[in-house]
């Protein structure tokens, strides 16, 4: 293992550098803290061991910057404190170290300590290892049914933009038509004007475009073809808006904290899974007005859409989802309310879980809601659950703003 050695004392240094190379560690040496912070993120070693007092970047400092900023793995630190001195330990176990030792140290303690230190960061590891697929594969399940939905949502009003075309089509030969009649007729009418004889001709023309227009129905196409005209207009902006909905969804990797507005957040997942919920549920939305808030904006989205399409999976015939934001003592609080069929008290205290579902095989992974939960953890808000079987649900999301 890779071991940094934060120490500006040097006989300490040199003795617990002697002690990690007989234990085979690779050992790098800071004289102070800043050299320590420039040289850990050169090396990027396993575990940190650091003085508490140094000049320039203390322990303590040193130890809370690591754990701010190295957040991709897991870094094992120990702070060294002075002979006795509790206090100390406790502070340093609060900004973030793993363990301390005391000094004078032994060598055996200092192998134990390392030892155990091994085996932290290899659990550790394995958690994030883990955490990672599970991210993962959720990430795959929602993405092929989001990608099922969004196809239908594009598909019906590509199919009435595209029969409205075929019918302007068809409008504008019979328009081609009627206009190159006209035409005749009008060369007719200055015919007329040189030789009277001709006006029975002009007449003749005349009875003819009547007749067309009857054929065709003139007024009604007149009105058809405004209204064709604008179906297409909204046909074309429901496809733009999935799109730009769409991308929000499209990088979650990439997603940064920001000022977000979490009632456009809801309206724009509304809008991307809808297809998966109209048929069984209609949507009302009670939002107040919310202050912007600092967050992961396609992140929270991701809680909404579980939650929602849960509660759509929830309801069997035509039932009723409402979903009502509101400032609460400046807490956002979101609320997803269903008249489904609600949860067995038994099941209440698991379905936060990973991988608890009572869907069938292949219809749910039994992730939605602890991804949810983990998100909203990670915003320092909560999320609870009421529910009453055959009642219907509701979920209640705080977080503060
Ligand atoms: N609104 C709700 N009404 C009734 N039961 C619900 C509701 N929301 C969640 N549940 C229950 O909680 C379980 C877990 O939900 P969760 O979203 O974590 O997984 P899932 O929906 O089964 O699968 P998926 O991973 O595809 O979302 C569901 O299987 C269901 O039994
Ligand atoms: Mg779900």
């Amino acid at each position: 293992m890779s071991i940094l050695i934060a120490e500006d004392e040097s006989i300490s240094r040199i003795l617990l550098k002697k002690m990690l190379e007989k234990f085979g560690h690779t050992v790098i040496i800071a004289t102070d803290g800043l050299m320590a912070w420039e040289l850990f993120q050169k090396h990027q070693p396993a575990v940190v061991i650091t003085d508490w007092m140094m000049p320039g970047m203390d322990g303590i400092s040193l130890c809370q910057k690591i754990r701010k900023e190295a957040v991709s793995r897991y870094v094992y630190i120990i702070i060294v404190t002075a002979k006795n001195n509790k206090t100390d330990a406790i502070k340093g176990l609060e900004a973030g170290a793993d363990d301390y030792i005391v000094k004078p140290f032994s060598p055996d303690e200092i192998h134990a300590r390392i030892r155990s230190s091994e085996r932290i960061i290899q659990l550790e590891n394995n958690y994030k290892k883990a955490s990672l697929q599970l991210v993962q594969s959720e990430k795959m399940a929602s993405v092929g049914q989001l990608a099922a939905g969004v196809a239908h949502e594009i598909n019906n009003p590509t199919g009435f933009v595209s029969s409205n075309l075929k019918t302007l089509s068809d409008y504008q030969a019979d328009i081609i038509q009627l206009i190159h009649m006209y035409k005749q007729l009008l060369e007719k009418i200055e015919l007329s004007y040189k030789n009277p004889e001709n006006k029975d001709a002009v007449l003749e023309e005349v009875e003819k475009i009547k007749a067309f227009e009857k054929n065709i129905d003139i007024a009604f196409i007149q009105d058809d073809f405004s209204s064709l005209i604008k179906d297409c207009r909204d046909g074309m902006d429901r496809i733009k808006k999935i799109v730009i909905d769409l991308k929000d969804f499209a990088h979650p990797g990439s997603d940064t904290m920001k000022m977000a507005d979490i009632n456009a957040g809801i309206e724009s997942t509304l809008n991307v899974i809808n297809n998966e919920i109209k048929y069984n549920a209609i949507v009302k939305k009670d939002f107040s007005e919310l202050p912007l808030i600092n967050c992961y904006p396609q992140q929270l989205n991701q809680v909404f859409m579980n939650i929602i399409v849960n509660a759509a999976h929830a309801i069997t015939e035509k039932g009723e989802i409402t979903v009502a934001t509101k400032l609460i003592d400046s807490n956002v609080v979101v609320t997803i309310q269903d008249n489904g069929c609600g949860i067995k008290k038994e099941n209440i205290g698991k379905i936060f879980d990973p991988f608890f579902t009572t869907k069938e095989v292949g219809k749910g992974t039994g992730l939605g809601l602890n991804v949810a939960y983990n998100i909203i953890k990670k915003h320092n808000g909560t999320i609870e659950v009421q529910s009453e079987e055959g009642m219907g649900t509701m979920f209640t999301i705080t977080i503060p703003a």
